[in-house]
């Protein structure tokens, strides 16, 4: 098949799209930004009631599914199911993520497997199963890191699957494209959701994201939609990890155990 007649190239066509981890921050922006954009979404999460409750939002076409991405028979049947209600899926997102905090030498393994577990083979698992089933081409999104480039002392579990991440965003996207599937991957510098903001109460942490961030603030979830809804419609584009982070790849992660060290006393 040529991969011109991928269903994510009509502009005017509509779209069925699953956020995955859309209940939350980043991936609820996403999903409102899809929708905005036409696209029929899925919210699917673990978190089924605050899922329910942004699928109601959104309006009536819209729906909600409850998934565990660290559970295959859960993410395929998620995909099955929406393909077999909407007639296809053409944009797959999947912004689930979950962190530990903590030193090599201190970090338990069952924390690193946690993390690993979710951020890495979870995307496996959504890249796998929405392959799949997008059998007329479409778009896969990942939520990466700026820590898939830029190390940080306490972050070894999550640089490790965001690092990882990234990578598999380039082999899915050389094997995906003889299928018109697209694979990208987006990776935010620091964002307040309900993931980030729980650590800024530690003094000073804040502050210095914001000093190795040359444009001074953090970046909002609905930036990241914006490149999310970009990337649905740029039909050139794939094997990406976008940097979006208001340049702080430039300069250089806090370090936090030093922050977490200070606080502890
Ligand atoms: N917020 C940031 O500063 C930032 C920066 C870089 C990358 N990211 C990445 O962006 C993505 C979204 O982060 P966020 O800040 O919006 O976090 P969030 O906690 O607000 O949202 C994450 C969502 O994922 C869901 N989720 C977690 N584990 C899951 C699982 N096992 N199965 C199904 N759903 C699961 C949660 O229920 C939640 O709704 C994550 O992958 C995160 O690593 C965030």
């Amino acid at each position: 098949m040529s991969v011109h007649n991928s269903r994510s190239a009509g502009a005017s066509e509509p779209r069925s799209a699953v956020v995955v981890g859309g209940a939350s921050g980043i991936g609820a922006a996403i999903a409102r930004g899809l929708a905005a954009d036409g696209a029929t979404v899925t919210v699917a999460d673990r978190n089924i009631d605050l899922a329910t409750a942004l699928a109601a939002e959104l309006g009536p076409k819209h729906d909600a599914a409850q998934v565990e991405v660290t559970d295959e028979d859960s993410v395929r049947e998620l995909f099955e199911s929406v393909r077999a209600a909407r007639g296809s899926v053409d944009i797959a997102v999947n912004s689930a993520g979950v962190s530990a905090a903590g030193s090599v030498t201190d970090l338990s393994v069952e924390k690193f497997r946690r993390v690993v577990d979710v951020c890495l083979t979870g995307a496996f698992l959504v890249i796998k199963h929405a392959g799949l089933v997008m059998v007329e081409g479409g778009i896969i999104i990942s939520l990466s890191s700026l820590n898939a480039r830029q190390p940080g002392t306490g972050m070894g579990a999550y640089c490790s699957a965001k690092a990882g991440l990234a990578m598999l965003t380039q082999v899915a996207a050389l094997e995906l494209a003889p299928k018109g599937i697209r694979v990208n991957a987006i990776a935010p510098g620091i964002v307040m959701t309900p993931l980030t903001s729980p650590s800024m109460v530690v003094p000073g942490l804040e502050d210095d994201y914001l000093a190795n961030t040359p444009l001074g603030r953090p970046g909002t979830p609905e930036e990241i939609a914006d490149a999310a809804v970009y990337m649905t419609r740029a039909m050139w584009l794939t094997g990406e990890n976008l940097d979006l982070n208001g340049g702080a790849h430039l300069v250089k992660y806090p370090d936090l155990l030093s922050h977490f060290r200070r606080a502890a006393g």
